[in-house]
């Protein structure tokens, strides 16, 4: 079984950088839609921990949704093109919409979904992102909030898996390269 103290090389970002990233995140949410309705989206299974440790931050109401989507095909996200397992549950129309996400990797998966969302009707779709990796983009994604960009490494952690793994670790981590050999 993955063991979580043994598999990991090092902490990239730890807990305590995590919190006090999502402390200014919020606290610059509350004000950019202040007196606005807001509807957080988070993006399954990734993005639950930042979404449960951003909204909590938050002083204002903000009701949230969740959508799980998928690449097409292999598995590998190179097409861009996005199925939807579990679709919103809200209608969007008129509404302000922030995507909660934990990492903008190639780029794609949020490319569609900011198309996807925008033809909805929304009244705005921005984007909250916990990481980006600016090195891996392969389009242009306009982010409204982003917590850390970081180097082109696999990372896993608050809400990142390899392989289902480690999404539970407590802060953002780099496994030992022999863990991806098994
Ligand atoms: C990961 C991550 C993002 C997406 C980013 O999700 O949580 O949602 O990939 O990749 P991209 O920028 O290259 O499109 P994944 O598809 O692994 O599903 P998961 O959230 O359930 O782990
Ligand atoms: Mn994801
Ligand atoms: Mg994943």
């Amino acid at each position: 079984a993955a063991d979580m103290g043994t598999d990991l090389q090092q902490v990239l970002i730890s807990r305590e950088e995590i919190e006090s990233r999502l402390d200014d995140m919020a606290e610059r949410i509350d004000a950019d839609y202040a007196g606005e309705d807001l509807l957080l989206v988070g993006v399954l299974k990734g993005a639950v921990y930042v979404m449960a440790d951003l909204s909590r931050r938050l002083r204002r109401s903000a009701p949230m949704d969740w959508m799980a989507v998928s690449s097409y095909g292999s598995g590998t996200k190179s097409s861009g093109v996005v199925r939807i397992l579990k679709d919103l549950d809200t209608d969007l129309t008129g509404r302000h919409v922030l995507i909660v996400e934990d990492i903008i990797d190639s780029g794609l998966t949020l490319s569609w979904l900011l198309g996807n969302l925008s033809s909805r009707g929304a009244a705005s779709v921005e984007i909250a992102t916990l990481l980006r990796k600016p090195e891996a983009m392969k389009v242009e994604v306009d982010v409204k909030y982003v917590g850390f960009d970081i180097p082109n490494e696999f990372v896993v952690g608050y809400g990142l898996d390899y392989a289902e793994q480690y999404r539970n670790l407590p802060f953002i981590g780099l496994l030992k390269p022999e863990v991806y050999e098994n």
